[in-house]
């Protein structure tokens, strides 16, 4: 039976991980996969989750299942986390929630649950978007076009284009992707005016908007950084929201996050929270409990809250002053081209806009590892390596 299987290209993030690791060069610098890191280059466990663990493991007293939507107390605190406390919809209970294995988790788990609702509907997933939103919504049997998001030339959102074609093409009932915050991979985020106007169109169209948060608190705030999809919900009667903690609470192996389902009243909640909780217990059953249990601990504790809002902090602040670092020391090195587009945008990642055998000269001759699209995680700059990043990008412009 397997014998007519060939074999899968690796995948274009995590694969560069693997060739990282195997490169002897001691200049190597990883700015590949979308972690955090600190100076030294480390992707420590935040004290506020330490701190957590050390009270679980005093705490816990059983290993017994959680159940398919997870921790109650999990997902009470995670929906004020990412719809505000008390976010209308919230008060209305219009809300089901599930805690599920990193947003990847939930993502899928809302791919599926969007099957159920209408077989083969469409997503309509940004030009360009996260590589692995096309696996996931086709995984689950949706059928997935695109919008255009950004302008490689002008390196800004093309929103006159995403509108044109959001209003032109979409049809009521098709589901349009959004990222939250800290747009992966191009860092080129909605304005609030603009969540408004894209939040009017999907009104009008009856379409449904399914927004990606994986790096809230890690563009303005957190708060500032879920303003735009708390407008939606405002406004739109449906809407599903995939959430990580991966990134903000530095938990990303312990696989956790939420899937939330926004419905148009609180009858319809209860059965989108049913149908939600059958498609996890034909997935997995139940979402992992530890990496939730040290995000809830955290968040019900206003000491360690305090604690991880600082470091979440320091974090954001960190990327902020990397960005403008790297403008400057790519200036220093006599580059006329223009990359200060870089200081103006969001998160983890940009687009360094160079062509794709120019990133293969920054991999194989500089040994700097960024995407194959010339996305860069910015986390992964520091003292130590920003100046020879930015005479390899100089090298070969
Ligand atoms: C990324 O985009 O690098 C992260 O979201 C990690 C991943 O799983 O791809």
């Amino acid at each position: 039976m397997f014998e007519s299987l060939r074999a899968v290209p690796a995948d274009p993030i995590l694969n560069l991980s693997v060739l990282y690791r195997q490169d002897t060069n001691p200049n190597k610098v990883d700015l590949g996969v979308g972690v955090y890191k600190d100076e030294a280059g480390h992707t420590a466990i935040m004290e506020a989750v330490s701190r957590a663990q050390e009270q679980i493991l005093v705490e816990e007293d059983t290993k017994s299942y959680v159940g398919m939507a997870g921790s109650k107390r999990f997902c009470d605190l995670l929906s004020q986390i990412t719809l505000g406390a008390n976010h209308q919809v919230l008060t209305d209970q219009r809300v089901a929630i599930a805690q599920t294995p990193g947003g990847t988790g939930a993502l899928r788990v809302l791919a599926d649950f969007i099957n159920v609702a209408k077989p083969n509907a469409t997503v309509w997933l940004g030009d360009p978007t996260w590589a692995n939103h096309f696996p996931i919504m086709q995984s689950a049997g949706l059928e997935v076009k695109q919008f255009p998001y950004y302008n490689r030339a002008t390196k800004t959102l093309d929103f006159d284009g995403m509108l044109a074609t959001l209003q032109t093409q979409t049809k009521a009932g098709d589901v349009i992707l959004l990222h939250g915050c800290c747009h992966n991979p191009s860092g080129a985020d909605l304005s609030l005016d603009q969540w408004q106007t894209v939040a009017e169109l999907i009104q009008a169209k009856g379409l449904v908007p399914y927004v990606d948060i994986a790096y809230q608190g890690l563009g303005e705030g957190m708060d500032e950084d879920a303003a735009g999809l708390r407008l939606m919900a405002d406004s739109v009667p449906e809407m599903v929201i995939a959430s990580s903690c991966s990134k903000n609470f530095g938990v990303y192996r312990e696989r956790t996050g939420t899937a939330i389902i926004i419905s148009s009243n609180a009858d319809q909640a209860k059965i989108a929270q049913s149908q939600m909780n059958s498609v996890i217990r034909a997935n997995y059953s139940m979402p992992p409990s530890h990496g939730a249990l040290a995000v809830e601990t955290i968040l019900a504790d206003p000491k360690l809250k305090q604690m991880w809002r600082d470091e979440l902090k320091t974090m954001r602040k960190r990327i902020k002053d990397l960005r403008s670092q790297l403008v400057d020391a790519i200036k220093a090195e006599g580059v006329e081209q223009d990359f200060s587009f870089i200081e103006r945008q969001k998160g983890m990642f940009s687009f360094l806009g160079i062509s794709a055998e120019q990133v293969d000269q920054l991999v194989n001759e500089h040994s700097v590892y960024l995407v194959g699209s010339s996305r860069i995680n910015i986390a992964g700059l520091n003292q130590r390596n920003i100046a020879y990043v930015a005479k390899a990008i100089a090298a070969v412009l």
